[in-house]
């Protein structure tokens, strides 16, 4: 359909649609958990989900939302063979006046589209993507928890789904949706965890796959997570591919350090994940008047500001985590103890304000959020 001369693959954008929809018969509902202090992350999914098909032929088509079940794919897809997969994660939130609110999706749909780009993969354009979130999670409302510690999580995902073994872009791609009740990414909770700084395995090169959202930047990770999980660490910090020297990101999360009165975070230069959360911390600290600047920040920088006492705090962002204070740093058998390894001032004012203001709760400065609630349901499957 949109193949150009040098075989390159246009984006496919397809505006909003029909949304054919089919719910669950009241047998078929699943139960919802019980004790939200105990949702974890991950474990549990709502009863529908969001599905949309593309071909060549047809563009995207068979849009739906309908029970949630298996995924039927041939056993040759491509996405299972040769990983053309990517995904997304934002959350949908119960806020002020019992208010449905979502964060910045088209910061998540334009990322999906870029990593799509980066894969070589069809994408859905923003107009889709938030027609499709916004009617799921309207649907899944009773699933969105009703505790100030937890959200509905929301899971876009695309996929090459054409049966071939060739090496070569898909011409048949699935993007679905899924969503489930979920709590704090980290078993603490909102409290300082442990980082271990990994000195030979690397999470991306320049050139590679890093700054997209996809399956094969989380398999590769698998194998270092393994090594800090095993040293009682939470989560594994990555340095540069190059000199094994410069600080990246962390497992799930992006980085910042609080160095003095400056915040300081590595720059995005294609091996950082362009963190949403991200984006949105040094948004506010510049709205805040707090000096924040991207600029390189060497491991050995970092344990010199933690020896000199001048590392007053160090904390990871991101959509699963929100924000996650660090309060060690473990490096060549190192142990660094952070800010007495107590959530840091800065830490505590980002999270408090953060998750205040993706739940109504404070004036939005910046046209952050959008309250969904009082959208008619079937004006927005209809596309109108
Ligand atoms: C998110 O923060 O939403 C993510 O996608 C991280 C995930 C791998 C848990």
């Amino acid at each position: 359909m949109l193949t150009k001369p040098d075989g390159m693959y246009e984006i496919q954008l397809m505006p909003k649609q029909e949304i054919l929809v089919e719910q669950v018969r009241p047998e078929q509902m699943r139960a919802k958990p019980t004790d939200m202090s105990k949702l974890g992350f991950g474990r549990y999914f709502s009863d529908h989900f969001f599905a949309t098909e593309f071909d060549r032929k047809h563009g995207w088509h068979k849009t739906r939302i309908e029970p949630q079940r298996q995924l039927r794919i041939d056993a040759a897809a491509i996405c299972l063979h040769y990983g053309q997969e990517v995904f997304e994660g934002l959350k949908a939130y119960l806020g002020k006046d019992n208010g449905i609110y979502l964060f910045r999706w088209q910061k998540n749909a334009e990322r999906m589209r870029n990593s799509c780009k980066r894969l070589m993969m069809e994408s859905v354009d923003e107009e889709l993507f938030g027609q499709a979130v916004k009617s799921l999670v309207l649907l899944e409302r009773d699933w969105i928890p009703n505790d100030k510690d937890s959200t509905l999580y929301i899971r876009p995902t695309l996929i090459a789904t054409d049966p071939y073994l060739g090496v070569r872009p898909g011409d048949e791609y699935a993007f679905y949706i899924i969503t489930g009740p979920v709590g704090a990414y980290y078993p603490q909770g909102f409290n300082p965890v442990g980082i271990w700084v990994s000195e030979e395995d690397v999470r991306a090169v320049r050139g590679g796959l890093g700054e997209a959202k996809t399956a094969a930047n989380y398999a590769h990770s698998l194998c270092a997570q393994n090594k800090a999980t095993k040293l009682g660490f939470s989560q594994v910090l990555w340095l540069d591919a190059i000199e094994h020297k410069w600080v990246e990101e962390v497992g799930t999360m992006n980085i910042f350090f609080r160095i003095g009165d400056e915040v300081v975070t590595p720059p995005l230069g294609g091996t950082i994940l362009p963190g949403v959360t991200r984006d949105s911390v040094i948004q506010i600290c510049k709205h805040w008047g707090i000096k924040l600047v991207e600029r390189k920040i060497s491991i050995d920088e970092v344990v010199d500001h933690i020896r000199a006492g001048e590392l007053k705090e160090t904390f990871g962002s991101g959509t699963a985590a929100v924000i996650s204070p660090v309060g060690v740093i473990s490096y060549k058998g190192e142990k660094y103890t952070i800010g007495g390894n107590q959530t840091g001032e800065l830490s505590q004012k980002l999270y408090n304000y953060l998750t205040r203001l993706q739940r109504g709760h404070e004036v939005d400065p910046f046209g952050w959020v959008e309250r969904i609630d009082k959208l008619d349901f079937n004006s927005v499957v209809n596309g109108k």
